[in-house]
């Protein structure tokens, strides 16, 4: 195992316990994880919350590729130990601290943050703490099962803490680690097809800066989407018949790479894809890969599939352990500043699909904040594919709250994505292309095509009062739409009451 594992025989003797590697992690200081839906380390986030119980008071500032899971964002805020939180996260105990204030978070594209740290936004870059699979005999890292902001946090890190993964296969070969050069010198990002390697396979480090190396047997615990139902498999077909009809007119070409947020819509809208006879070779240029990418591996529908991380249940990641050898030679994992490269995905032409919270009847969408004030988890990648796709839709079920809420608004109570990024609406009951429409037409087609028929009336009627009262080019009542947003969410609730 440790020869196996710890290749770098300098390094050998840095292995040590949890209690003395946390020692490196003080009140106040910054701490950059790896994980990324996946891949986080377990042992110091477990170590922290002891030390807290013990009735040691400190807080830290802690930063990873994106969420975690209740190992690390869950148990770390239960124990009360963050001060600050960035970027992306979904776990429910930390939410409800950040919206009452106490957890300090600021929402970013995820794309930019490699960048930003680089470029010393974030303040110092104290200790990284990194799950790997092995260190290299040349003290390089190979990281599990997800890549994210991590090369990054390594270059920058003052101290480093490995938390070697003894039960992760040794994963060689999977990743493909790129880092662009800062402004003013970077160059155009050398990927031109979605199975490109760019990079090394593993991430290089100082070792002199690495001060422990503990071992783990901890598995990820990543978040588990349904099975399609009638609603996200609607909204599948949906999808699939546009694009199938858009290539058979010739304006889009039948080889672009799709990619599908995070959620279960966007696992339906991959999985519909198994039984869908047009869609038989497909690229996936996504930032997560989920259960239903292997599933098309095993179908032999996929050219290949590009992500910063594997997000799978318990059973899909037996199966990727098991036949590794074979998945490899599909699967590609980058950091997230290269699977959600602005320039990447516009000269790939990626087809993006992400999910919203609500719609409004032109276009606009809110992803993150439930009434327009709760954060529920963040923008992620969604802004990173909506605005540089080459076909982007945003999708959502028509309704949320059990059919008491509608998730098309006459406006919405927060603005994540704009009109002019996105170019087709879809829920269950269809879709409307947005491209050759006029925002009125746009209002028309999403209350007739894509609001649920229990709420169109309402939605008719406020749209034709603003047309009649203010008209313009996009007609509102700015009070009447507050209000209509107000109603339709106080029926709700009153509702389940
Ligand atoms: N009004 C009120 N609440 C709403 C709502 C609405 N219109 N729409 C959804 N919600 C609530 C749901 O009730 C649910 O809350 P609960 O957990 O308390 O029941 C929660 O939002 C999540 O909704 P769910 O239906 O489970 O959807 P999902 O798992 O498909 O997630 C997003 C939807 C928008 C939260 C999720 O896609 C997201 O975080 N998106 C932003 C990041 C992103 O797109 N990343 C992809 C980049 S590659």
């Amino acid at each position: 195992m440790l020869t196996d594992r710890v290749r770098f025989k300098p390094l050998q003797d840095k292995i040590t316990d949890p209690a003395t590697a946390a020692r490196h992690i003080q009140n106040g200081t910054n701490l950059f994880i790896s994980g990324f839906t996946a891949g986080y380390p377990k042992l110091i986030p477990q170590e922290l919350v002891k030390r807290a119980g013990n009735g040691e008071q400190f807080k830290i500032n802690l930063f990873a590729g994106a969420s975690t899971g209740d190992m690390v964002d869950g148990i770390l805020a239960r124990a009360d130990l963050v001060a600050w939180r960035r970027p992306y996260m979904s776990d429910k105990f930390m939410r409800e601290k950040i919206n009452r204030g106490e957890i300090a978070f600021k929402d970013d594209h995820l794309s930019q943050l490699s960048a930003k740290v680089r470029a010393g936004e974030w303040g110092s870059c104290d200790v990284a703490v990194v799950e790997a699979a092995a260190i290299t005999e040349k003290g390089h890292l190979i990281p599990t099962m997800s890549v994210g902001n991590t090369p990054t946090y390594v270059r920058e890190a003052k101290k480093i803490i490995i938390e070697i993964s003894g039960i992760s296969p040794l994963m060689e070969g999977i990743h493909d680690i790129f880092i662009p050069e800062n402004p003013p010198y970077r160059m155009p990002i050398p990927l031109y097809r979605t199975a490109d390697r760019i990079g090394k396979p593993f991430i290089d480090m100082d070792p002199g800066r690495v001060v422990a190396i503990l071992f783990s047997a901890e598995k990820d615990h990543c978040p588990i989407f349904m099975p399609p139902n009638s609603i996200s498999s609607r909204i599948a077909e949906h999808i699939l018949d546009f694009v199938q009809h858009e290539i058979k007119k010739d304006r889009i070409p039948s080889s672009l790479p799709w990619q599908a947020g995070v959620g279960d819509v966007a696992n339906a809208v991959l999985s519909g894809f198994i039984e869908d006879k047009n869609f038989d070779s497909i690229d996936i240029y996504s930032e997560v890969l989920q259960d239903s990418v292997l599933d098309l591996i095993d179908l032999g529908k996929v050219r290949a599939a590009s992500g910063s991380a594997l997000t799978l249940s318990e059973k899909a990641r037996e199966r990727f352990f098991n036949e590794i050898y074979r998945y490899r030679e599909k699967i590609v994992l980058r950091p997230v500043e290269i699977s959600n490269s602005p320039e990447v995905i516009r000269r790939l032409g990626v087809i993006a699909i992400n999910t919203a919270i609500e719609i409004d009847i032109y276009g606009q969408v809110n992803s993150t904040h439930v009434m327009g004030t709760q954060l529920m988890n963040g923008i992620g990648g969604s802004g990173d594919f909506i605005r540089n796709g080459a076909l982007t839709m945003m999708v959502t079920p028509s309704t949320a709250k059990g059919g008491l809420v509608s998730a098309i608004v006459p406006m919405v109570s927060h603005v994540d994505h704009s009109e002019h990024s996105v170019d087709v609406v879809v829920t269950e009951y269809g879709l409307v292309d947005t491209r050759p429409l006029t925002p009125r037409q746009v209002a028309e087609q999403v209350i007739h095509n894509c609001a649920h028929p229990d709420f169109r009336d309402q939605l008719w009627d406020y749209y034709q009062r603003a047309v009649k009262l203010r008209g313009g080019h996009e007609p509102h009542i700015l009070e009447k739409a507050f209000f209509m947003h107000q109603l339709f969410m106080e029926e709700g609730d009153m509702r389940v009451k």
